[in-house]
Parts: C-alpha cells; sequence; structure tokens
C-alpha cells in the first residue's frame, strides 16, 4: 500500500498550529505537556523564542519538536520537546524532526545540543544515542541531560 508522505512544516508558525499540534501529539509523551502546570508559561516562552517544527502526514500533526538556539553565549542550543504520536513509531518522522533542529542549531551558530530525557523512556534514550548524543549527568531525580557535539564541515 503507498504510504502517505511525510511533510515538516517550520516557522513562521501561528500560535494556533503550534498549540493544535502540541495537543493532537501529546500522547507521545510519558508525562502530558499539556496538562503541566506550568503550561501556559512554558507554551508563552515556545511560540516566543523556540524554533518549532512539525511533522504532518495526511494533512494531521504526527509529531513535532521545540528547540531554543538563541544562547549566543554558550552556544549551545536546548530541544525542549520531540514527540512522535503513538502509531507513528519508527517512521523516522523523528530523525527528520531532529535533523531540522541539528540543522537550524547550526545555522543559528550553535556549537552544542542539550536535551533532558527521563530515566524511564529508554526507547527515547536509544533513539537519542543512535543520533548521537551522550547521556551528559543529571537533569534531576528523574532525568538525565544528554548532549551532542556539532560537527563543523567546511
Ligand atoms: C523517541 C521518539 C521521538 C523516536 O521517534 P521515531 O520517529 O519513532 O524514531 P525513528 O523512526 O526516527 O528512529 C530512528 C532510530 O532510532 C532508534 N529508536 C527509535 N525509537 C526507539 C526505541 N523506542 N527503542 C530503541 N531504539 C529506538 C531506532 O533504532 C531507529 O533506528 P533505524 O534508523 O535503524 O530504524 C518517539 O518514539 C517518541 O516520541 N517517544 C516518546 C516521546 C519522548 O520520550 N520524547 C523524549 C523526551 S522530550
Amino acid at each position: 500500500m503507498l504510504q502517505e508522505p511525510i511533510t515538516i512544516i517550520d516557522s513562521p508558525l501561528s500560535e494556533d498550529i503550534k498549540l493544535s499540534a502540541m495537543k493532537a501529539c501529546d500522547s507521545a509523551f510519558t508525562k502530558s505537556v499539556i496538562n503541566r502546570i506550568e503550561f501556559k508559561e512554558l507554551f508563552r516562552k515556545i511560540n516566543t523564542n523556540a524554533e518549532f517544527f512539525i511533522a504532518v502526514k495526511a494533512e494531521e500533526p504526527v509529531g513535532y519538536a521545540a528547540m531554543y538556539a538563541n544562547n549566543d553565549k554558550t552556544k549551545e542550543a536546548f530541544i525542549t520537546l520531540l514527540g512522535v504520536k503513538h502509531g507513528h513509531h519508527g517512521e523516522h518522522i523523528g530523525t527528520r524532526l531532529m535533523n531540522c533542529c541539528l540543522n537550524t542549531a547550526k545555522n543559528k551558530g550553535m556549537k552544542t545540543v542539550r536535551l533532558e530525557v527521563l530515566d524511564v523512556d529508554k526507547g527515547a534514550q536509544a533513539f537519542y544515542i543512535k543520533q548521537g548524543f551522550l547521556a551528559d549527568g543529571r537533569c534531576s531525580s528523574e532525568s538525565i541531560f544528554m548532549k551532542k557535539e556539532l560537527v563543523w564541515s567546511r
């Protein structure tokens, strides 16, 4: 059977489009993002400062990534959220979203990319290792940091 193509859309995206993608893909996350008590503030920050990528299949959002790449002092980008809807895992949607993040971070002059992942999310950790990330210490009692150096080609 012919697979529906997957398209990645990025900035400029309206606030409504970002919010509806986050709602549609919330089941991807072990801990709901949209039901967090601080979600309003989290969304305000993401909407104002983060790069945002949405994977669309058959006109529906099936995954998204949000990344800050605006720290000119540390030159470190931070992927704050990256998730793919259940039922669409293994279609390389996560890899495509990650590639968008890494390319954008490079284009913005970042040298490293960091993210936080829960201890229990072993599948996500395996995915990040495959993307070239290495564990980089504890973030909280239930999560670790992972980090990737961005390689510059001349
Ligand atoms: C982790 C996640 C983003 C991966 O997305 P995906 O689209 O299924 O991943 P891909 O199809 O691009 O996988 C790429 C590679 O990563 C590896 N991988 C992906 N998910 C994996 C898993 N659960 N266990 C082990 N390896 C995995 C695969 O080996 C795959 O290798 P391949 O290229 O040989 O097929 C997705 O499973 C997800 O949304 N998980 C829940 C959300 C989450 O935990 N996010 C992290 C915290 S913000």
